[in-house]
């Protein structure tokens, strides 16, 4: 076996761009600290291409379908190479949304009142939603995306219906859910370990796609989350209940609504994004871990059969 570690990024999501800017950020750190690494896009006969080149590790860079959802996991558990962050089944869990919130649900942890609309079935809006108690506005959003991708804030019916439509042309099916006001704060954990909570505050309308990548949109980040010292620790207990219910491992990042004192979480991610502005790698330097020490820590991490 070689000495080569592999970064997969790119692929065939819709968060690809996004992916080489984690790919590109972490190989750096790599080199760095003297790893020998090959970026490896994973599209087309790239499992090939892997197979050739025989790595010693996968850091998987992947964001979204395909590279997030246990797909590519999969790939590389039938090949026996270790990889970074979460197995099989952690992954496609916490990809959708839907099997996902059942999980929390089921365990106490709130998550927005939600329902799920199938394609031509839009008539049923109104009435699916006074019988879940979901008053506009909504949010409507992708079951399996990232990135903000396709997630839409709906004032009322005619909103609802143009964005409707627009998700429709990619999704057979979407989640409404209820519009959680109040404030936006992330955890990170590492390990079995919450490493903290950081808040955004966007001027957007909401931390969509350029409030997070794009500097001139200029998001306020604020670490540590100004929260109670109770509220802090609650968040980070929640984060890590979340974390061991789906099975993750490695990195994983949480997003929560912070609303008249209660968190409701809205996802997991398994792949978090490591970008200039992502805010795992913010989380760990305010914990004394650099980013270059985080991305060593992930390949210490790897491991197949996860
Ligand atoms: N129910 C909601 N109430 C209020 N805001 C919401 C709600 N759902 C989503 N949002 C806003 O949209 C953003 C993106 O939502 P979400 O995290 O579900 O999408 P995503 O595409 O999976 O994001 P990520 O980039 O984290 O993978 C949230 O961070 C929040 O600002
Ligand atoms: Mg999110």
């Amino acid at each position: 076996m070689s000495n080569l570690i592999v970064v997969l990024a790119g692929g065939l999501s819709g968060e690809r761009k996004i992916s080489f800017l984690t790919g590109k950020a972490c190989s750096k750190a790599l080199k760095k600290r003297g790893y020998k690494v090959i970026t490896l896009d994973a599209k087309g006969y790239f499992v090939e291409k892997l197979k050739k080149l025989k790595p010693k590790i996968v850091f998987n860079a992947l964001h979204g379908k395909y590279g997030e959802d246990g797909f590519v996991q999969s790939i590389l558990e039938s090949q026996k190479i270790p990889y970074t962050h979460s197995g099989v089944f952690a992954s496609s869990l916490a990809m959708n949304k839907e099997l996902s919130r059942l999980i929390f649900k089921k365990n106490n942890l709130k998550v927005p009142k939600y329902l799920l609309l199938q394609k031509g079935h839009e008539g049923n809006l109104i009435k699916k939603m006074k019988n879940k108690k979901i008053k506009f506005p909504i949010v409507i959003k992708p079951i399996s995306e990232g990135s903000s991708l396709g997630v839409y804030i709906c004032k009322n019916r005619m909103q609802f219906k143009a964005k409707y439509k627009k998700l429709m042309k990619e999704y057979d099916r979407v989640l409404v859910e209820e519009y959680i006001p109040g404030r936006e704060i992330q955890v990170a954990v590492m390990g079995e370990k919450p490493l903290g909570a950081i808040e955004l505050v966007p001027r957007r309308e909401f931390y969509d796609y350029a409030a997070k990548y794009s500097s001139a949109a200029r998001t306020k980040h604020i670490m540590p989350a100004p929260l109670s010292q109770n509220k802090y620790k609650e968040v980070l207990a929640l984060t890590k209940r979340a974390h061991q219910l789906l099975g993750c491992r490695g990195i994983t990042r949480s997003d929560f609504r912070f609303f008249k004192n209660k968190f409701y979480l809205l996802e997991l991610n398994t792949q978090p994004g490591m970008t200039k502005l992502s805010l795992v790698p913010e989380i760990a330097q305010y914990c004394g871990i650099n980013f270059e020490d985080l991305v060593v820590w992930m390949l210490k991490d790897a491991s197949y059969n996860r």
